[in-house]
């Protein structure tokens, strides 16, 4: 009908079909049934005839006696097929949420950091809830109505034609007006769902960041500016609600009229054939209910368009996720343990193309198990550099090497397995600190090392006073720790997995001058045997490393020791002067 215009409709069921077939067993059950269900509905139908003519008319004591065992057997019928039909549907229809939700999450997982980074997160989580569950009901209502509700309309018009074939061709002149105004009625659908969808992850997004920013809003008194927004988002989604509604309502209303005057012009048709004596009460009847019988399916059949529609916008931007292209992953080069010697190649580097680069031609070595530490203003490109040691982001142009490969040539989850990370945002998860501190492969650390790593990281003097210890739930975000206690945390993660090449940015500023020092200790042993790439404002903390440069817009534009620098008498040295007298006057 309407969709045969849309060749989306052909690409998203196809690949939603794709979801259903592993549950074609069950699917066939389904089928079965409805089919039953049709059957019964209307076998139902089809016994008003002797109902009426060999019982209420003629008297016949016969058909009298067995009419209401009929009857019964029927209704058990309708209510075994009726029940196999919506737990089997509604198993499929499951099914396809939990695969469909599994194949995004999937995605989330290991969409490039860009594309994460560039998109809003309220409208991805809304795909995760909102879109899964609308594809999924869109796939059982359209099998529905495919199966049950088309076997049910040609059930009816067998019993149509068999009661009285003449009705049957008046009731079948007044079919295509009804399609015609189906296929007018529908194409208001797809505009509105899809921009349903969006409002409702421009929801998800406003509730999220007061949730997450509560303080902020509490201080700055934001309530009016956040309600506003949310007014403002909520309104666009009820607003379109309110038209989807309508125009799936009077599309439902206008047909319903059609059917009307086509029903009086049935009756109408019917008093003419029962004058002529060609037609007895209970085919009359029998006809009649048949055609009512017809009424809900076709009804339905109106409504799938709608159904249908929505299930395309939400297949849509579920299937444009899935298709999203994963990181670039095409190194094969893979290293149990690598040396850690690190070298960046005149490379170059920016967010967004056209953007000036945010790192211009940087080039510098770190040999295996040496530190270097990189400083410089803020927005001078830190974070950026080293994120591009585990590809975060790939550089423009110029090469980074880890033991003289190309960190493209490496197996991405091989180079991440040989890289550890204090990144500035501390990032917990809403579990206990072990499990925190123990993440993702680190899980299968013995409960020494695990232990080793959370006295290192000085997270044992605060776990010891926590009435659960290492099992305390941290909070969203580990919002119920100190801003020093997740920063322990997160350097005891990245001690406990002890990769040969160490990211420390700005890994101990939230600490005070006393834990710093304790933590720089512990860090400093460790920084030993491995290669480590220390970024920190506070320059104290970077005095003993083996190199120091200094970033400037992108560009190194000093590098050497702490000694030579100093001696250099430059940008270092200023910088250096510069906290050296704020430290002065503050202490
Ligand atoms: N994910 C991103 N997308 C787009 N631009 C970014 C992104 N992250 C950083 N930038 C931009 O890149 C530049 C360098 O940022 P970067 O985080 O590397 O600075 P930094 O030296 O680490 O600063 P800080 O000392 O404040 O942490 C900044 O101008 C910033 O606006
Ligand atoms: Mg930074």
């Amino acid at each position: 009908m309407t969709n045969r215009l849309d060749p989306r409709v052909k690409v998203v069921y196809g690949r939603l079909w794709r979801y259903v077939m592993p549950h074609k067993i069950i699917g066939l059950i389904a089928v079965i049934a409805m089919a039953a269900t049709a059957v019964v509905e209307a076998s139902m139908v089809w016994l008003v005839e002797p109902l009426m003519d060999e019982t209420l008319v003629a008297h016949n004591l016969e058909t009298a006696r067995w009419m209401p065992v009929a009857f019964v057997i029927i209704f058990i019928g309708r209510g075994i097929a009726g029940f196999a039909t919506e737990s089997s549907l509604g198993w499929i229809g499951r099914s396809v949420i939990s695969d469909l939700r599994r194949d995004v999450f999937k995605k989330f997982l290991t969409l490039p950091t860009k594309f994460i980074e560039t998109h809003s997160t309220g409208p991805m989580l809304s795909r995760m809830t909102y879109n899964v569950e609308m594809v999924a009901e869109s796939v059982t209502n359209v099998v529905t109505v495919m199966v049950r509700d088309l076997l049910t309309v040609i059930a009816a018009m067998g019993v149509m034609i068999y009661q009285s074939p003449r009705l049957f061709v008046f009731v079948m002149i007044l079919l295509p007006i009804i399609a015609v105004l189906i296929q007018i009625l529908g194409k208001a659908f797809r505009r509105y769902s899809g921009r349903i969808q969006d409002s409702v992850g421009e929801v998800t997004q406003v509730t999220d960041e007061v949730l997450r920013g509560n303080r902020v809003v509490k201080i700055f008194g934001g309530y009016e500016y956040e309600l506003e927004r949310l007014v403002s988002v909520d309104e666009r989604n009820r607003r379109q609600n309110l038209k989807l509604i309508r125009s799936r309502s009077l599309g439902v209303a206008v047909t319903q009229v059609i059917f009307g005057i086509g029903i009086a012009g049935v009756i109408y048709a019917a008093g003419i054939e029962s004058v002529n004596g060609d037609l007895s009460p209970g085919s009359f009847m029998s006809f009649f209910g048949a055609m009512m019988l017809m009424l809900q399916p076709l009804r339905r059949i109106t409504n799938i368009s709608a159904t249908l529609q929505r299930g395309i916008a939400a297949g849509d931007s579920l299937f444009s996720i899935i298709d999203e292209p994963d990181e670039i992953d095409s190194g094969a080069h893979t290293s149990d343990k690598v040396r850690g010697s690190v070298e960046f190649r005149n490379v170059s580097f920016s967010y967004n193309d056209g953007n000036s680069p945010v790192l211009a031609g940087v080039s510098f070595k770190v040999d295996a198990g040496k530190s270097i530490a990189i400083v410089g203003h803020s927005g001078s490109g830190k974070s950026t550099l080293v994120g591009l040691l585990p590809r975060f982001y790939d550089a423009d142009s110029g090469t980074i090497l880890l033991d003289g490969t190309s960190v493209k040539d490496y197996e991405l989850g091989n180079l991440r397995d040989n890289i550890s990370l204090v990144s500035q945002d501390i990032v917990l998860f809403n579990d206990t600190i072990e499990n925190n501190l123990a993440y993702g492969q680190l899980r299968r650390r013995s409960q020494a090392e695990i232990l080793q790593a959370a006295e290192a990281a000085h997270i044992l003097d605060f776990v010891q006073e926590l009435p659960d210890g290492f099992e305390t739930v941290v909070g969203d975000r580990g919002l119920l720790l100190s801003g020093g206690q997740r920063q322990r945390v997160a350097i005891g993660r990245a001690l406990l997995k002890n990769a040969p090449v160490l990211i420390l940015d700005e890994a101990t500023s939230s600490l005070d001058t006393k834990s710093e020092r304790r933590i720089q200790d512990a860090l400093e042993k460790l920084m030993k045997d491995r290669t480590t790439l220390v970024i920190a404002h506070r320059l104290s903390t970077v005095e003993n490393v083996d190199q120091i440069i200094v970033l400037d817009r992108g560009c190194i534009v000093e590098s050497g020791s702490h000694k030579e620098l100093l001696a250099a008498d430059g940008h270092y040295a200023a910088l250096y002067r510069m906290q050296f007298s704020d430290e002065t006057s503050d202490d």
